[in-house]
């Protein structure tokens, strides 16, 4: 059995970024504790106008008021707020990109969610996703999973029954598979986008998308394919939010040996414009971005 402290202890991370990982991870164990009381929605709206449920405020909460009294961080942005929050103070020098609780119109059905997080060396939270030291994210399903990458590849950890993460599998590689999802409603898809989703049909891909990116992520990185969040006519940056989302799983995915592109390219080399900056996402198996890529620029 190998612990997440002790992966930690065999990495080449730096102590700092050690304590500061197993801290975050840890936190599964309140957030999981939480869902109970906080099922409805919270009345309030987030930047992008999206009704928050009472979990992405307690989340979010949390994981600043944890995060800030460690002193480790001078920096979160987080999906739930406006502007980033600053830590000028803090003895630590990492900052952290978060999105506290994703996948949060499933709270109230009861299916996957999870909370991704992202961190940077030093106080500044907008850089790109290849400059990451660390991503990871948590998968509250029937087990709470832990899966991370310190540079060093992927690893998944499940919480064992004394509240341990404990090594599930080392060194996880995307292999080349054929589950597709995609986001966004079907009329108001791009032309290149209905293409490119007939494709994955006629080369006989199977439909996996439940509407929680970590959960549907997960799914792509064991089995292999591709999750989509286009862009949408009308709204040409689609949904999803570069700092918060797609940078820490595109890390991951690219740790894995997959990708991430917008269609045309790597959103790990995008520098953010804004902390709420919106992408269209394709991260998947290596093939699967190559073909959305060549789909994209024939036209
Ligand atoms: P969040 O709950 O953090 O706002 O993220 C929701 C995201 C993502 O998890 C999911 O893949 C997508 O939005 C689902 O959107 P649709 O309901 O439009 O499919
Ligand atoms: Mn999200
Ligand atoms: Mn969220």
């Amino acid at each position: 059995m190998t612990t997440l402290r002790q992966y930690l202890d065999s990495t080449a991370c730096e102590e700092p970024l050690r304590d500061l990982i197993e801290l975050i991870a840890y936190q599964a164990i309140p957030i999981r504790e939480a869902f109970i009381e906080n099922q409805s929605y919270a009345g309030t709206e987030n930047v992008y106008g999206e009704e928050q449920a009472a979990m992405d405020t307690w989340a979010d909460q949390h994981l600043i008021g944890v995060l800030g009294e460690s002193g480790m961080v001078k920096a979160i942005a987080s999906e739930e707020q406006e502007d980033i929050v600053l830590f000028p103070d803090a003895m630590g020098d990492y900052s952290v990109v978060m999105d506290p609780l994703d996948g949060s119109s499933l709270i109230q059905v009861n299916l996957a969610v999870g909370t991704i997080i992202g961190i940077y060396p030093g106080g500044n939270a907008l850089k790109k996703g290849e400059e990451l030291t660390a991503a990871l994210y948590m998968l509250y399903g029937p087990l709470t999973v832990l899966t991370l990458t310190v540079g060093e590849g992927v690893c998944t950890f499940a919480l064992n029954k004394e509240g341990i993460y404990v090594l599930m599998e080392k060194d996880i590689r995307m292999p080349e598979g054929k589950l597709y999802g995609t986001g966004g409603l079907k009329n108001e898809w791009p032309q290149e986008h209905m293409d490119f989703i007939s494709l994955c049909e006629q080369l006989g891909g199977k439909i996996r998308y439940s509407g929680s990116f970590v959960a549907d992520f997960h799914q792509i990185l064991k089995y292999g394919g591709i999750y989509c969040y286009p862009a949408l006519n009308g709204k040409p940056t689609g949904k999803l939010r570069l700092v918060y989302e797609a940078n820490p799983i595109g890390f991951i995915a690219a740790q894995a040996g997959g990708a991430i592109t917008d269609g045309r390219r790597n959103l790990l080399e995008v520098q953010p414009e804004k902390p709420d900056h919106r992408t269209p996402i394709y991260v998947g198996s290596r093939r699967m971005i190559d073909l959305v890529q060549s789909c994209m620029k024939s036209l």
